[in-house]
């Protein structure tokens, strides 16, 4: 095995996980270089130099004592930050345009769903129904989007176009045509004051571990149109309190919940918000990274940095995203 080698280590069941489709498409797209899956194939620690990664396990990296770049395959990279034995160097995430495309469909189709009353009416279809209400402009609802990042801004610029009241949260203040823009915990509870559907796009970190719960959802307005505050979280399970998601749900704090990521993946069947009317669930897939787009900006980056070049998009290991 020759140095220079890539190890990919994906911990996930997941079908877009399968590890060998990833292996396929890296050997591809960096031709002549030693690719090994981990565990499957046989490999050299010594030559790896780089790692290519989704939920690896605690203590896996430290295995390659000449690693130099490690590669996270998604975005949000709280699953390499908390491993206490990851090696000391350069830990690059995913940001591009295909998983950005992906997080805004998502959000402005849940937001859609909320604000279009979809629930309702798929039950009179059910029904066989025909039972029309009321139905309020996209700029009487005023959606909130915390994280105001690679993939926050965009989904925040997205449903402005729609016609919405949009505003955003983050740690530094930024400045976004149309969308009113709130920094730090001092003014949250101005933000919330004004939501009415709360979008949650923001990694998880210490700060932001169990944000999502019930002193911050009795912070949201209680005066939109959809009859109560409505709370979509495709950023990560860890921020939000389940336990009080329910609670706010069943006392009316809450209309309804889309939750893409939770406290346990995969959501336990015995979960009741598998059941609950009001909560809308996927399988943290709001936005899969793609192995043809991530594959190719990975070897794009070991090129560049082999070439004396900056790597992009390296997290601030202090700020912890
Ligand atoms: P990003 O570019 O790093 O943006 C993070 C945003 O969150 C930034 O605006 C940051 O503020 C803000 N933020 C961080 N900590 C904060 C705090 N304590 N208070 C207020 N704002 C805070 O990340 P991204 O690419 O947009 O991705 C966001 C997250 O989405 C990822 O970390 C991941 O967990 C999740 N994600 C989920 C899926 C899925 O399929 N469900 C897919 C991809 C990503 P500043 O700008 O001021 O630093
Ligand atoms: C998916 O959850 C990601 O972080 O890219």
């Amino acid at each position: 095995m020759s140095k220079g080698a890539l190890a990919l280590l994906i911990r996930s069941g997941d079908q877009n996980w399968a590890p060998e489709r990833w292996r396929d498409r890296f050997r591809t797209a960096l031709p002549g270089r030693d690719v090994v899956s981990i565990p499957d194939d046989a490999f050299d620690p010594l030559a790896i130099d780089y790692a290519a990664v989704w939920k690896p396990k605690h203590g896996e990296l430290a295995a390659f004592p000449n690693l130099k770049v490690i590669f996270n395959l998604g975005a949000g990279v709280d699953a390499v930050l908390s491993d206490p034995q990851r090696p000391d160097v350069p830990l690059v995430r995913v940001a591009v345009d295909d998983l950005t495309s992906r997080m805004t469909e998502y959000v402005v189709m849940h937001t859609l769903m909320h604000h279009r009353q979809q629930s309702y009416l798929a039950g009179c279809q059910a029904r066989s129904e025909w039972a029309p209400r009321e139905q309020w402009p996209a700029s009487a609802v005023r959606v909130g989007v915390l994280g105001l990042g690679v993939l926050g801004r965009h989904a925040a610029e997205m449903l402005h176009a729609l016609g919405f009241q949009v505003a955003g949260w983050s740690v530094t203040r930024k400045s976004l045509t149309g969308i009113s823009c709130y920094a730090g915990h001092g003014e949250l509870g101005t933000f919330l004051a004004r939501t009415d559907i709360l979008v949650c796009l923001l990694p998880l970190t210490p700060q932001t571990s169990g944000l999502l719960r019930r002193e911050l959802f009795l912070q949201l307005a209680k005066d939109g149109p959809l009859g109560g505050p409505v709370v979509i979280n495709a950023g990560r399970g860890g921020l939000q309190n389940e336990s009080d998601i329910l609670d706010c749900l069943d006392n009316g704090v809450l209309k309804a919940v889309t939750l893409d990521v939770f406290e346990a993946e995969p959501l336990n069947p015995a979960s009741r918000l598998w059941r609950h009317p009001a909560v809308t669930i996927s399988p943290h897939n709001a936005a899969d990274t793609d192995p043809d787009t991530i594959s190719s900006y990975v070897a794009g980056q070991i090129l560049q940095f082999e070439a004396g070049g900056t790597l992009e998009n390296v997290v601030d290991r202090a700020r912890g995203y």
